[in-house]
């Protein structure tokens, strides 16, 4: 023990996370990564059986895998007042860092080596190794046999590119929702460089299981009103307030930026905290709204039963298709942490160039045919017939 008889669900995920994600092959070592206190309650939610199956499935690729359960540091929640600098931001542990050095991949299930969330040295040590890192979100034996992570990550790929390819720098963008957002403007550069805003993750260094959203547009001349009322549980706690706000927040947003918050105590929370953060980045920065993006994972839902922690429920439903964020404030090379404060308008209407993203949940690539023929290498599958394999 740990290692019940894994069920067919389970085999059907780690296989494809190992295949298509991972791109696993014979004779590599592979460093497997989970934190001890998401066993009992912590952030870094993670079981044991969930550790055993991947290490299986590893070793029967003819790959070598190495499972370290390490310590991450405590610290509190909230990072603010006395935002941490890069002296004095927690350290990721010196034998996880040494690791790396010897891994050809690694595998993680902790949610604070989250390398689109969390310190910056993460990304450093992974790239400075040049070490691709597959992010395991389904961290339980319960999510990895859920529809969620049994959808193909192909699929889920190809939507996602497919997604990004409608996105052209210059376009102009609109997003509303029935809440009252109203919030337009154009498509710069891609963040990442380039003049396409798609690309695909399978040969890059940062590959997350299961996959669920595309890359941001890179806005210019943002105006209008954002009401969200959730925010992405990572930043919500670090910012120290609810992922689900109990009032909606109510961002006016001017050449870009955000001029005035109003809501419930979210709101004020928020505006301070971005008033903190400006004595960092500066106020340019700190009040600097980006995105939009959204979800692009048509099963990404999970029960009580399968996920009992409610916050990691919010974070997978923010990869449904209905999700579509904005973010508030931009980190810059002062900031230590990877700023993604995703603040969402579930259900929102993205409206990019001639191209309708997202409506409600629909997304504008369903008949795509590239994506037609990937959903039909995949017969007996969750895809995107979404709907049908919610809470299974
Ligand atoms: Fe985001």
């Amino acid at each position: 023990m740990p290692h019940p008889l894994m069920p067919p669900e389970a085999a059907i995920a780690i296989n494809d996370m190992l295949e298509h994600c991972a791109r696993i092959q014979p004779g590599q070592n592979v460093l497997i990564v989970a934190a001890p206190d998401g066993l009992h309650g912590g952030r870094n939610i993670v079981d044991e059986t969930a550790i055993a199956w991947v290490q299986a499935a590893v070793q029967q690729r003819g790959a070598h895998p190495t499972v370290m359960w390490v310590d991450m540091p405590v610290r509190p929640n909230v990072i603010w007042p006395d935002i941490p600098t890069k002296d004095t931001i927690w350290r990721v542990p010196p034998v996880l860092k040494h690791a790396v050095k010897g891994a050809d991949l690694v595998i993680s299930h902790v949610l604070d080596l989250s390398s689109e969330e969390e310190t910056k040295e993460w990304n450093d040590i992974l790239s400075e190794n040049k070490v691709p890192m597959v992010r395991n979100m389904a961290t339980t034996a319960p999510l990895l046999c859920s529809a969620w992570a049994r959808t193909p990550h192909e699929l889920i790929s190809e939507i996602r590119y497919r997604m990004a390819e409608m996105m052209k720098p210059g376009d102009r963008w609109q997003m509303t929702h029935p809440n009252g957002t109203h919030l337009e403007g154009s498509a710069g550069e891609p963040i990442r460089g380039g003049d396409s805003y798609a690309y695909w993750r399978h040969d890059g260094r940062y590959r997350p299981f299961p996959e669920g959203i595309y890359p941001a547009v890179n806005p210019l001349d943002t105006q209008g009103v954002f009401v969200c009322d959730r925010m992405m549980p990572v930043w919500a706690r670090h910012i120290g307030i609810p992922p689900r706000f109990s009032a909606p927040l109510r961002i006016t947003v001017e050449n870009n930026h955000m001029t005035k918050f109003e809501g419930g105590p979210e709101a004020a929370v928020i505006e301070r905290f971005l008033r903190e953060l400006a004595k960092t980045v500066g106020d340019d920065y700190a009040f600097e709204i980006r995105g939009p993006h959204g979800g692009v994972h048509p099963c990404a839902s999970v029960t009580p039963a399968q996920c009992p922690d409610e916050d990691y429920r919010e974070f997978i439903a923010s990869f449904h298709t209905g999700a579509v964020h904005m973010h508030l404030g931009r980190g810059g090379k002062n900031f230590a942490y990877n700023l993604h404060t995703a603040a969402e308008a579930r259900g929102a209407t993205l409206v990019v160039g001639n191209h309708t993203l997202h409506d409600n949940g629909r997304l504008g690539v369903l008949d795509h045919p590239a994506v037609r023929a990937v959903a039909a290498k995949y017969p007996g599958r969750p895809g995107l017939d979404g709907e049908r394999w919610l809470y299974g």
